[in-house]
């Protein structure tokens, strides 16, 4: 797992540093990693907190607290609380400035009941950030990808209206898509994903819309 989720990090980096910049997520930001994996969301933000933000780090796999506390330690980031919890059970000992999910809601069974327990646990004014792909918009040599394991791999193009049905307002939502030609990480994190080398056909990854919505003060 974390593996994949280290060439994840690399080539979806830029979406996930824009989304924190636009944000403006700053020092003593309480925040919750929904899905959070092999904790490179959670690490990013512990590392933009500091000692006196807070982040915690929410998996429904128990195997996942472990390596979020591993990559925790390694990275210094005493910050970050691992705690095993479904999304659709999201239930924090506090309120939170930021709740922000990645690759997260297209595995979900019903992802607006997840988006609605993110926005529960932020307090007044605080903000909800959901970062899922349009998995169909990628392609290799011109040809559309598909994840056939995936509950709702295009859930990318429903996001600002999730935000919305969870009774967030929208504040800015956007795409942004990794591409490349030949060997690099592009390719190396799409065989790591489908098993399949695209060799020197052009590549681009499946779009990552962004959503930054806010709970109403
Ligand atoms: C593809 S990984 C994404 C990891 C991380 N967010 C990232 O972007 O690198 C999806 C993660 O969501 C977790 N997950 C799946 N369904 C979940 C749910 N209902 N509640 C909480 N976590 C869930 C999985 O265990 C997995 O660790």
């Amino acid at each position: 797992m974390s593996e994949l989720i280290g060439l994840r990090d690399d080539v979806y980096r830029r979406p996930l540093a824009t989304a924190l910049e636009r944000l403006g997520l700053e020092g003593g930001w309480f925040c919750v990693d929904v899905g959070a994996g092999g904790g490179d969301v959670s690490v990013a933000l512990a590392e933009m907190v500091g000692q006196n933000g807070r982040v915690y780090a929410v998996d429904s796999d128990p195997l996942a607290r472990d390596v979020v506390a591993r990559a925790a330690a390694a990275a210094a980031q005493a910050q970050i609380i691992a705690l095993t919890q479904a999304g659709e059970d999201l239930l924090l000992p506090e309120p939170v400035d930021l709740a922000f999910c990645r690759f997260l809601l297209l595995h979900v069974h019903d992802p607006v009941v997840v988006v609605r327990r993110m926005a529960a646990a932020v307090k007044p004014g605080g903000w909800v950030v959901a970062q899922e792909p349009i998995t169909s918009a990628g392609r290799i040599g011109g040809v559309p990808l598909s994840m056939r394991d995936a509950r709702h791999q295009d859930i990318g193009a429903l996001l600002p209206s999730l935000m919305r049905d969870a009774e967030l307002s929208v504040i800015d939502a956007w795409g942004e898509s990794p591409a490349g030609v030949g060997p690099g990480p592009v390719a190396q994190y799409l065989e790591s994903l489908t098993g399949v080398d695209p060799g020197d056909e052009p590549v681009v990854l499946p779009p990552l819309v962004t959503v930054i919505g806010r709970r109403h003060p």
